[in-house]
């Protein structure tokens, strides 16, 4: 569904430090992909690049054969709404706003009526068995529950892809096999395909297939055993 062909990205005044060189990778409809290597070695560029947050220096991104304009923000910006869903790390939950207030969010940006917004959000927060919290502010969840919420909100909007940047890097072991856990259901009952940046090698060993970067070049991307 996803095809990157030869994408380069570099950082600084003169392009000095490259964090991305000459990547070329395909990701198939409803896999489940760990993106794996060391600290700097390009994981959230790309990551970024793939939700089109980023535009590459060279190179091409494209869903489903069709190329990524890299000129229009307009276009990427549209098909960002309408194709992915994020995490990260930290969470990023807007703290006034309730548990599903904040799942709620994409819908409201969509235009969706707030009457029609609370029972989706409900919906969603129930599959992330998160539904006796919803009416909690942020700073009353802990750690995995906030990133159940950050969840919701990502697949509130039915995406087609889901990439998640270091999703368990801020819990603890038993909350972030939870997270995989329920990563691992989503992808296998709807098909989703996921993304997921982690740094955690008994994580990564539990996706399909581990694409791995040494110093923004792909030196191995095997699929699933
Ligand atoms: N906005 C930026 N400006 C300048 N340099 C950047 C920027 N973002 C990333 N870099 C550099 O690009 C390289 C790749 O960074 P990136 O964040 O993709 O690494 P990473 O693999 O995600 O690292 P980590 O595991 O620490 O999150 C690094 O050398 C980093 O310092
Ligand atoms: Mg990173």
């Amino acid at each position: 569904m996803l095809t990157l062909t030869h994408i380069s990205k570099s950082y600084g005044a003169r392009g000095e430090v490259a964090a991305l060189t000459d990547v070329s990778l395909g990701i198939g409809q409803g896999e489940f992909c760990a993106i794996v290597g060391a600290s700097g070695c390009g994981k959230s560029t790309l990551l970024n690049i793939i939700g089109l947050l980023d535009r590459p220096d060279a190179g091409q991104v494209a869903f489903d054969r069709r190329v990524i304009d890299a000129g229009s923000r307009a276009e990427a910006a549209r098909l960002r709404n309408e194709l992915i869903g994020f995490v990260f790390q930290s969470f990023h939950l807007l703290p006034r706003l309730t548990a599903w207030q904040n799942a709620a969010l994409p819908l409201q940006y969509r235009g969706v009526s707030r009457s029609d917004r609370r029972p989706r959000a409900l919906e969603m927060l129930d599959q992330v068995g998160l539904k006796d919290r919803a009416e909690h502010l942020p700073s009353e969840l802990s750690g995995g529950q906030s990133q159940r919420v950050a969840l919701a909100r990502a697949l509130i909007g039915a995406p087609r892809l889901l990439l998640a940047d270091e999703p368990t890097g801020s819990l603890d072991s038993a909350s972030a096999n939870d997270i995989m856990a329920l990563l691992r259901r989503i992808n296998r009952e709807a098909g989703l395909t996921i993304v997921m940046v982690t740094h955690d090698r008994d994580l990564a060993a539990r996706c399909d297939r581990r694409i791995e970067l040494h110093d923004g070049q792909v030196v191995s991307a095997e699929a699933a055993a």
